[in-house]
């Protein structure tokens, strides 16, 4: 990480020459050590500074690069396998390996059936391998307990199903800002990040209406807001076009790419390829297991 106290002392160093107007400002970097030796003290101050300069501007250029270099991937999935008890156990997701790195946007695509849901619920948190490992976010949360999950859950992941899930009985705000009140965030603070959030989906005129007096995409917009609210360093959605027509479909493609444009990592789960077709990253399963990727 950048060392806020060497910045400011980079800062520092970096205005303070510029105050300096006096003639010995502009002085040739190159003198020999003997003509050093003669030089004015206040001059000999600034070569002193110069060449600290030099080495500091030279070691941020290490650490920035250094920091590119550190940010953790997303999700990193070693060796996943999932079975659930049923007979002698029904395996559903087999031996998968994946990386996802920040802001991102990956499409997982299988027929139905072949565990992209399943695949997708033990990335969200909400399920667990039966084997293998799961970092999120650069940390093994593989072991984490079942609190320590939830708790990172409503943290950092926002959900969107194909069946929407709006409470009926609430406006389109509310419904928004529901996860912030989970969070004992105050009322006007909750409304204005919702606000927020629906104009950022296009929804800002539907705020007062109920969700049966929405069309389906405005459901599903919605959805996609409610997911925002908590400013979510992932979004997870599983077959979100799923209940829609085609065109519809479409705008909401268009909402998850302006998202991705901002830097919101997103994960898509399809069964239709004409989705996929969007998606820049694609990972194909196939009973369980991946079975080709493609990157555009
Ligand atoms: N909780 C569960 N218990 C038993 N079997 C399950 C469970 N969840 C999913 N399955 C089975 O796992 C397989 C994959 O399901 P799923 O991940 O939902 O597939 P997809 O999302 O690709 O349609 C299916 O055969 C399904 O019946
Ligand atoms: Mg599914």
């Amino acid at each position: 990480m950048i060392d806020s106290t060497f910045v400011g002392n980079f800062v520092g160093n970096f205005v303070e020459p510029a105050r300096d107007t006096s003639p010995a400002a502009g002085f040739d970097e190159g003198t020999d050590e003997g003509s050093r030796t003669q030089t004015k003290p206040c001059l000999q101050l600034k070569l002193t500074q110069i060449s600290n300069l030099k080495s500091q501007i030279s070691n941020l250029k290490s650490q920035i690069s250094n920091f590119k270099f550190q940010i953790p991937t997303m999700i990193r999935l070693r060796n996943v396998s999932k079975t659930f008890a049923i007979g002698d156990g029904l395996t559903v997701v087999r031996d998968v390996n994946l990386d996802i790195a920040r802001t991102e946007y990956v499409g997982i695509l299988g027929a139905s059936g072949s565990g992209k849901s399943t695949l997708l619920y033990m990335m969200g948190l909400l399920d667990r391998p039966s084997s293998g490992t799961l970092h999120f976010a650069g940390r093994d949360v593989t072991t984490l307990s079942d609190d320590a999950l939830a708790e990172l859950r409503g943290r950092s992941i926002g959900f969107v199903f194909q069946a929407f899930h709006l409470i009926g009985q609430l406006s389109v705000l509310e419904n928004v800002e529901l996860p912030l009140f989970y969070q004992h965030v105050l009322g006007r603070k909750r409304r204005a990040r919702a606000m927020d959030c629906l104009e950022r989906v296009h929804l800002a005129n539907r705020a007062d209406h109920l969700p049966a007096q929405l069309s389906g995409g405005e459901c599903q917009r919605t959805a996609i807001a409610r997911a925002l609210i908590t400013e979510p360093a992932l979004i997870l959605a599983d077959e979100p076009t799923g209940n829609l027509d085609s065109q519809t479909g479409r705008s909401i493609l268009c909402t998850f790419e302006e998202l991705h444009a901002q830097g919101t990592t997103l994960v898509l789960i399809t069964h239709d390829p004409a989705v996929a077709e969007r998606i820049p990253r694609i990972v194909r399963i196939a009973d369980g297991a991946i079975v080709e990727e493609t990157n555009t």
